[in-house]
């Protein structure tokens, strides 16, 4: 006979004391905008079991049906995340991450400059109502011109620098290591790269600081080869749009994010490239840029300054003033 509460045995408490602990335990994450990329990114994440997801568009039925469909995908996946699809922002309330993917995508001949008023428009619109509903969360800002739209989150919100981060240092550098990849027929997982700079034409790839299995590249592939690589990865992003006619890449740049939640989330104290309000490190100052940071519970937990070469600093300051061109329009 087991000790019993009321009419539960020992054992149906402590299954449900066990269910509201996990419950209570689990993180959660807001994904604004559920096109390509935001429901793309809430696939991984739910898939990696990271958080229960919230993804959340203005557009009626789209984010409800896409949640839906996710969640009846779960049992498939063996995985207990909780999706919902919803306009309102209360159901956001108290996200440990918001990721913010709203904003239109370029079409073939526009750059990512080309979207800056209507997605500045569109963050304005957005960031109130995430900070109202999660003062204490980390941003995660996906939406181009990336830079430029990170600084604005971050003037607009209001956030401590540590916890408004932008991504896309994360998705060129997949991009120059899937390359790099394919050209040496090694395994994905030997090639690690670095690219700095804005996330627009005037991005850094450092193949001095890329390498495979610890061998840098540049004693693997040979310079006109290797620029080539540079150069592919620079349009990396156009390339597809190029494909695709009426939007832009969705699979990487979703698993870019779901790689940096992932390292908030688990506490991993992982080097990556993100967009980060930079204070004087690499002597810019007041400005959004691609460097190397470590993510961690806190956020960005450290901005990692590495030497760069007068060629690398001149490619970043070049990068620098690109994206501060673009914030000087938007008066942010
Ligand atoms: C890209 C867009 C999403 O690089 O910026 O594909």
């Amino acid at each position: 006979m087991p000790a019993a509460t009321g009419d539960l045995s020992l054992t149906e408490c402590e299954s449900l004391f066990l269910k509201g602990l996990t419950h209570i335990m689990r993180k959660k994450v807001t994904i604004v905008g559920s096109g390509n990329v935001g429901a793309t990114a809430a696939h991984w994440i739910a898939s990696k079991e990271l958080a229960d997801v919230v993804l959340i568009d203005i557009i009626e039925g789209v984010p409800q049906g896409k949640g839906l469909d996710l969640l009846e995908a779960m049992p498939v996946a063996k995985c207990d995340s909780h999706i919902i699809g919803t306009n309102d922002y209360k159901d956001t309330a108290n996200s440990d991450i918001v990721v913010i993917t709203a904003g239109i995508p370029r079409k073939p001949g526009m750059s990512r400059d080309d979207l800056l008023n209507t997605n500045y428009n569109i963050m304005k619109a957005v960031v109130g109502e995430v900070v109202r509903h999660s003062p204490n969360c980390i941003l995660i800002i996906v939406s181009n011109p990336l830079d430029a739209m990170a600084q604005a989150a971050f003037k607009l919100s209001g956030f401590p620098r540590e916890r408004v981060i932008g991504m896309a240092g994360v998705l060129d550098s997949a991009r120059f290591r899937a390359f790099i990849a394919d050209e040496l027929k090694v395994s994905v997982e030997n090639v690690t790269a670095f690219v700095l700079g804005g996330h627009g034409d005037t991005m850094v790839p450092l193949g001095r600081y890329s390498t495979v299995a610890g061998i840098p590249i540049t004693e693997l592939i040979e310079k006109s080869k290797l620029e080539a690589l540079i150069q592919r990865t620079r349009d990396g992003g156009a390339e597809i749009v190029k494909y695709l006619k009426t939007g832009s890449a969705y699979y990487a740049p979703s698993a870019a994010t779901a790689e940096m939640v992932e390292a908030i989330l688990k506490d991993k104290k992982k080097i990556l490239p993100c967009a980060a309000y930079l204070e004087g490190e690499y002597g810019i100052r007041g400005l959004f840029i691609g460097v190397p940071v470590k993510l961690g519970t806190k956020g960005i937990e450290q901005i990692v300054e590495i030497k760069l070469t007068p060629e690398e600093k001149a490619g970043l300051d070049k990068s620098a003033n690109a994206v501060k061109e673009l914030c000087g329009v938007i008066g942010v």
